[in-house]
């Protein structure tokens, strides 16, 4: 590449530093400049870019959020602007872009170098863990250890006055923060929208483990699900089921703080390897991870499959409950 910009698009995730500083050194070592982009495709429409140095990446490799800031740009959608994008780019010398973002953003990246002479590549940062083509995203395994941590704090409380809470995590429409923070905080329950949800079964399910002498705390982890306010529609129908639950959003915590060892590693790695797929001559890609591999994969296939949950997991951690 003659030289490359990076920007982070929609939903911040911790782990977006680290990933940020992995494409600027592994350029910087290759002799290839590099820009980096504010406020992700709404920054780089009205070209909001500087060039960046090893310095301009020091001391952040352990901060949360993005050195670049982040956006969701509707006007992205648009070709027209698409285009004026490319332009931009193209007046500064710049033939390659690294998009670090979720799945919105991966798409307006693959729209981009099919519709104009700029090489894309996209790496997975979002906490949600949803992107196809990757086990793993930047910023899923801080948001567990997040909602974890506030979930441990909220068990001492149920125990105490021996309440029940729903506890809503983020996710979008998918329950991989919901199914991996319910098995790692014991939940007694684990509501996802890709399974649905029998308020009988979480009735039942309480009435046992009282009998069992579990007492009548509990957790019941639910995924925020594609529309707000479920978890409280919810709580209505288990009170009408003679339950007493307070509901718990942990909302935007989850996206903030310290990036995890794990996530800092996985960032660092994806965004130097988003360099050497450059190098290589490879366009249009996603970089992620697959069983412990760098991988890359069509940014076509990556915005048009949806990444299944793991089953036997799910069922695993309803197993746990019992
Ligand atoms: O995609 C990341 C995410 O945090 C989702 O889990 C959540 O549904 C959404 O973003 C919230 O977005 P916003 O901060 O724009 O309300």
């Amino acid at each position: 590449p003659s030289a490359i910009a990076v920007l982070t698009s929609g939903g911040d995730s911790p782990g977006m530093n680290p990933a940020i500083r992995g494409v600027v050194r592994a350029a910087l070592h290759r002799g290839i400049k590099v820009f980096g982009i504010n406020k992700g495709y709404s920054g780089l429409i009205i070209g909001d870019l500087e060039e960046m140095n090893s310095a301009s990446v020091t001391n952040i490799v352990q901060r949360g959020g993005t050195i670049l800031k982040s956006d969701r740009c509707e006007a992205f959608k648009d070709p027209a602007v698409r285009h004026q994008a490319a332009e931009v780019l193209k007046e500064k010398g710049i033939d390659t872009l690294v998009v670090i973002g979720g799945d919105g953003s991966l798409t307006g990246a693959h729209y981009l170098t099919l519709e104009n002479d700029i090489r894309v590549i996209g790496l997975p940062g979002t906490i949600d863990n949803d992107i196809y083509g990757t086990d793993d995203t930047i910023g899923f395994d801080t948001a567990v250890n997040t909602a974890l941590e506030a979930i441990d704090k909220i068990r001492d409380t149920a125990l105490s006055h021996e309440s029940l809470f729903l506890v809503e995590v983020m996710g979008r429409n998918s329950g991989f923060i919901a199914t991996h923070v319910g098995i790692a905080c014991g939940a007694e329950m684990i509501v996802i929208p890709e399974y649905e949800v029998k308020v009988d079964a979480i009735s039942s399910q309480l009435a046992s483990n009282r009998e069992q002498g579990k007492g009548s705390s509990g957790i019941i982890v639910v995924a925020e699900g594609p529309k707000p306010g479920l978890t409280y529609d919810l709580a209505k129908q288990l009170k009408n089921h003679g339950q007493q639950p307070k509901v718990c959003i942990l909302g935007h915590i989850q996206r903030g703080g310290i990036p995890s060892g794990h996530d800092r590693i996985l960032a660092s790695c994806l965004g130097a390897s988003a360099v050497d797929y450059l190098c290589a001559g490879y366009n249009d890609i996603m970089i992620g991870v697959r069983r412990g591999k760098i991988v890359d994969t069509p940014l076509a296939q990556v915005i048009e499959k949806s990444k299944e949950l793991d089953e036997a997991l799910f069922q695993r951690a309803l197993l746990l409950h019992k």
